[in-house]
């Protein structure tokens, strides 16, 4: 198992480009990163893995419409009868010189981009106005966010205010080959096996249109192959994990039965 520099395990991340080369020089520069990509590509993974690679604590949080700025920066607690500031994920991250990553941001509500502002520019500064503070970032924090460019709809996009202060990494699916390797690795499930789920998984993302909204990612691939690797029949498998799931359609649905049939028999 590799691990990283304060000697804690780095989780397997398979690279498909100069992603980590990239995300080490920017932390190196202290310059916040913007992962864009579909679901279940490896983002997330990608981050774990960075950060445990930098020897750096990572917050995560999953952004979601009801996300506010105090969720982030904290807030006043009643305690007995007192009341104590109580950090948030990411004043923590900020404190500690942590890895702070806001998954899928633009879920978040518009005054948490506000937050993000001044940490994203070369003051690197966190205002917590409830309690007059205003916090220094140190070298090491790193702001990370994701987002996914296809689901959105344009309102939910990120303004070019905000995402122009962020360096930004493009994710997809793996390359047939990366990809095998990678859902092997995670089922447990043989090379020969996992071989045509991965054709089966390009041939459904080639009908994404106006029909599908996202393509079979790679994890529900790796729950494909876990399902079979456990013993379940192949057919149940792509059933349950690469056809149910993107689609509610019956009409859909039994197109990419069909396709299915065609690609792996
Ligand atoms: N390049 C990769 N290296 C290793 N594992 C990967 C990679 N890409 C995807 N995975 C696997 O796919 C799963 C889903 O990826 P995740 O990082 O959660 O996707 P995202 O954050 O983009 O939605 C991970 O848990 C991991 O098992
Ligand atoms: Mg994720």
């Amino acid at each position: 198992m590799t691990t990283g520099p304060d000697g804690m395990a780095v989780p397997f991340y398979a690279a498909t480009g100069n992603e980590v080369a990239l995300f080490e020089h920017a932390h190196r520069n202290r310059l916040p990163v913007l992962l864009k990509g579909p679901t279940g590509c490896g983002k997330t993974r990608f981050v774990a893995h960075m950060a445990a690679r930098l020897g750096r604590p990572l917050h995560t949080v999953s952004c979601h419409d009801d996300l506010t700025a105090a969720d982030l920066t904290g807030r006043y607690l009643l305690k007995g009868g007192d009341t104590v500031w109580a950090d948030g994920p990411l004043t923590r991250a900020v404190r500690e010189g942590a890895v702070c990553y806001l998954d899928e941001v633009v879920e978040a509500r518009k005054d948490v981009t506000v937050v993000l502002h001044p940490l994203t520019d070369d003051r690197r500064i966190l205002p917590l106005e409830r309690t007059g503070e205003t916090l220094e970032a140190p070298p090491d924090f790193m702001l990370v966010v994701s987002y996914n460019p296809g689901y959105q709809n344009i309102l939910k996009s990120l303004k070019p205010s905000t995402r122009q202060r962020f360096v930004a990494i493009s994710f997809d699916f793996p390359a047939p080959e990366a990809e095998t390797a990678i859902v092997a690795r995670e089922s447990g499930l043989e090379h020969n096996q996992v071989a045509p789920l991965v054709r089966l998984a390009n041939a459904l993302r080639a009908l994404k249109g106006q029909d599908l909204e996202e393509g079979v990612s790679t994890r529900l691939l790796i729950y494909c192959a876990t399902l079979i690797r456990s013993g379940l029949p192949r057919g149940d498998a792509v059933l349950a994990a690469m056809v149910e799931p993107l689609t509610d359609d019956d009409e859909v649905k039994a197109a990419l039965l069909r396709t299915a049939e065609l690609t792996i028999g």
